[in-house]
């Protein structure tokens, strides 16, 4: 069901609050029509790969991340996107990771406060892989789904899930992203559950939530760190006035001036990207710089044993190991998910020593391509015939320039070591 003509003109109201008359019309407008989806291309795959010309996707002129479709496509079934060649998100989550990603120091370190299901982070890590990016979420099966997207997408980042007012951290991120909890109402046009959902009563009970984060979010930025703000939201009281709101707590906050663009609807404080002006749906976001000059670099983790991977620390974690890229020492004590790239199975009867995730980064193992049906097969769990002439052995095998797993070659046996949850249907291209 789509939204009624009055659910329409009331969400309007919520954008004249800020929004100039041509665009205050072009976004009613735009309710009338159905948005176009998109996603952000992992680096793993590059645009002249055979794979991803066959897709039928508009590359952003600008953003070398972004492409966007039509809804009507099922790319999230495809093979492709099982093996982590892109991240399904709205345009609009990806402007502001963009933008984010612009104005980040080399070697960022990053937290991503509310991440799940993840595609903030994501789209920052594919853009910026320097990055020391670390992602929590307070719900725990929300932080397993991103665990889920994370890993598909073969990206090392260190996963939590806490109460981001419990993070007993010191002052010393580069940049914090908040994407808050809100209302949802920039949403309205693909999810018609915002719509039904919206109340007043609902905007004025996160308010105190997202000031409670924005406080937080601030205490854990090193002096010169970057709080980027964002929500889904039209509301202006859950966008620039609590980012007026915070400037007038903080006289150690200012805000950061970014490129005028004809897309981006200025606040008072912040851009507001509005459907009709931007091909995304509604969404706001604001950065803020902590002044001061008293930034100290975090000190890193010393591990006892190297890393079998050139580029990564090896991290022990509850009996475990893992691949991380760094590990301040500050963060070493909290609570993970799972704090990196899990390179052994630590279950009872291991099938094969490694984990799934090793396959995506590891250097030690030959590669073994396979053909786009192969690897449909080989997803669906099915154990493969071949007469090829590689030597018997453990092998990644792999699709284009993307990882699936790994396999035993014997003889002319291809064994399937995808485990149980891992495995799925998925269409060939998905149209
Ligand atoms: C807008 S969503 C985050 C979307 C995510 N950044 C992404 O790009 O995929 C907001 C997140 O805030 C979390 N959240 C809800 N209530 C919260 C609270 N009181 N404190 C902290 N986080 C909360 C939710 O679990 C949710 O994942």
């Amino acid at each position: 069901m789509a939204l009624t003509d009055s659910e329409k003109d009331f969400f309007s109201t919520l954008v004249a609050d800020y929004a100039q008359k041509e665009v205050f019309f072009s976004f009613r407008k735009a309710l009338d029509k159905v948005g176009k989806n998109a996603f952000v291309r992992n680096r793993l795959l590059r645009e002249d790969d055979p794979s991803f010309t066959r897709l039928p996707v508009q590359a952003d002129p600008e953003d070398g991340f972004l492409y966007r479709f039509d809804r009507s496509q099922r790319l999230g079934k495809s093979l492709l996107h099982a093996l982590g060649a892109f991240y399904i998100l709205d345009a609009s989550s990806a402007r502001f990771t963009w933008e984010l990603s612009r104005l980040l120091p080399p070697r960022a370190l990053v937290l991503d406060l509310c991440a799940a299901p993840g595609g903030k982070s994501i789209s920052l890590k594919v853009r910026r892989p320097d990055a020391r990016l670390f992602a929590n979420d307070i719900s725990r099966p929300r932080a397993l789904e991103m665990a889920r997207n994370v890993e598909r997408m073969g990206l090392c980042i260190p996963l939590l899930s806490l109460d981001p007012l419990s993070l007993d951290v010191p002052s010393l991120f580069d940049a914090v992203l908040l994407d808050a909890p809100c209302s949802g109402s920039g949403m309205v046009r693909k999810e018609e559950k915002m719509a039904k959902d919206w109340s007043r009563k609902k905007v004025e009970s996160l308010l105190p939530i997202q000031e409670a984060l924005i406080d937080k979010a601030l205490s854990l930025l090193k002096d010169g760190g970057i709080l980027a703000y964002a929500t889904c939201s039209l509301s202006k009281e859950e966008d620039e006035d609590q980012v007026e709101r915070l400037l007038r707590r903080n006289g150690d906050v200012q805000e950061l001036a970014l490129e005028e663009r004809k897309e981006y609807c200025r606040g008072r404080h912040g851009v507001h990207l509005l459907p009709g002006t931007f091909e995304g749906e509604g969404f706001f976001f604001s950065f803020l710089r902590k002044k001061g000059r008293d930034a100290r670099e975090a000190a890193e983790f010393k591990p006892k044993k190297k890393a079998p991977e050139e580029g990564y620390s090896l991290f022990t974690y509850r009996r475990q190991d893992y691949l991380v890229e760094s590990m301040p020492s500050d963060l070493v004590h909290l609570d993970y998910l799972k704090p990196g790239i899990r390179i052994f199975d630590a279950s009872d009867h291991p099938k094969f020593p490694y984990d799934h995730d090793y396959a995506k980064v590891t250097t030690k193992h030959p590669l073994l391509p396979l053909s786009e049906e192969e690897a449909v097969r080989y997803l669906r769990g099915e154990e493969l015939r071949t007469n090829r002439n590689e030597g018997d052995g453990i092998y990644v095998l792999t699709y284009d320039n993307l990882r699936i797993s790994f396999a035993k070659k014997d003889g002319s046996r291809i064994k399937n070591y995808l485990s149980k949850g891992l495995r799925q249907e998925v269409l060939p291209l998905g149209v």
